[in-house]
């Protein structure tokens, strides 16, 4: 299979066991069966307010994160967005070739714009072209699938719009992407509210966000009161998504951390006590490795930009054909 695979990880947050489960880890599986190109989109962590300084040393942690997950750079090639100029610059030809109406319509940013007295109001205009610069971001690579959460779906069909009205109106420069639903993985939820999605954006010292790089007992602590429910029947310890949102992610998550299914993750746990104790040894089952080998990369961290660095230049190779096409056909 000659498949292209592009994932891009925003550094908006110190990254989740969420994003280890749903995204590091099988960015990593994935690495011999296409052709990888994995980011660090740090371009897209500047549409809402951000601090420079923050925002280097996230770039930073990321960069080491993806390695210490496994990701091979001599079986996939890792780079930073804003190293290969040509995302943006493709973005703005897409721009000339977007309507204002199609990203009115983007219900993230319905969602995460800003608005006072009824206006919109200090939402910054890249929050706005952010659909752009991701189409930009895919079309680049001239991938054939795309595989695609539900919060993505809207943006990849207008980057598909896009590009069939480029094509149409300058020639057929890109390659349309077909849509495509990705396995269903374990969609953890936040410890202390299950109602919510564990996200790296949650606030820094949120209760119920496992991150990567949290220390042992801070891990111990944040699994020890995630919330669970007042059920002591002898069954209380059993996947119920609806009745039992809490115990049910704890299942989830020793099902993903260990790779059994939540049926099994539930055999033989009698108390909310020994499953907060699976699920603790299972979590740090799997950081323990990971921050070992992170330690071990964060010793040298210019070794580690090198290795960005040569894959952001593989990547300003592999899309200045597909830039040098789109700039030809639209009059440049
Ligand atoms: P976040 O909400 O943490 O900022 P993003 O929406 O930027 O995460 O998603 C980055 C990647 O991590 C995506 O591939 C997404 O599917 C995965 N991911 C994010 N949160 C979770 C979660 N709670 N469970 C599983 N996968 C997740
Ligand atoms: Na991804």
């Amino acid at each position: 299979m000659n498949d292209t695979r592009l994932s891009l990880l925003t550094p908006s947050g110190h990254l989740t066991l969420g994003n280890y489960l749903g995204a590091l880890r099988p960015m990593a599986a994935a690495q011999d069966a296409a052709t990888c190109f994995y980011g660090i989109s740090d371009l897209h962590a500047m549409t809402t307010t951000h601090d420079p300084a923050r925002l280097r040393a996230l770039t930073g942690e990321f960069r080491t994160l993806v390695l210490a997950a496994g990701i091979d750079p001599g079986r996939a090639t890792v780079f930073q967005q804003s190293r290969v100029p040509a995302h943006t610059e493709l973005a703005y030809l897409l721009e000339c070739t977007t309507y204002v109406g199609e990203l009115n319509r983007m219900i993230q940013f319905k969602e995460k714009r800003r608005t006072a007295g009824g206006v919109i109001s200090g939402t910054r205009t890249s929050l706005y072209t952010y659909p752009v610069l991701m189409a930009a971001d895919i079309l680049l690579y001239r991938p054939t699938h795309v595989p695609v959460g539900d919060d993505q779906r809207q943006h990849v069909e207008l980057a598909r719009d896009v590009a069939q009205r480029f094509n149409l109106a300058y020639g057929p420069v890109f390659t349309v992407p077909e849509i495509t639903v990705p396995p269903v993985g374990a969609r953890l939820m936040d410890l202390a509210d299950p109602a919510r999605k564990m996200s790296k954006s949650a606030e820094a010292d949120a209760a119920g966000v496992v991150r990567l790089l949290d220390d042992p007992d801070l891990v111990r602590r944040k699994i020890a009161r995630a919330v669970t429910d007042s059920d002591t029947g002898p069954a209380a310890v059993r996947f119920d998504r609806t009745a039992k949102p809490g115990v049910s992610n704890l299942l989830e998550l020793v099902a993903a951390c260990t790779g059994t299914t939540v049926e099994d993750a539930a055999e033989g746990v009698p108390t909310y006590g020994a499953l907060k104790k699976v699920a603790t040894d299972a979590v740090l089952a799997v950081l323990e490795p990971l921050q070992r080998r992170y330690a071990e990369l964060a010793a040298d961290p210019g070794q580690v930009e090198e290795v960005f660095e040569a894959g952001s230049a593989r990547c300003r190779e592999v899309t200045a054909p597909v830039l040098a096409a789109a700039r030809a056909a639209i009059g440049l």
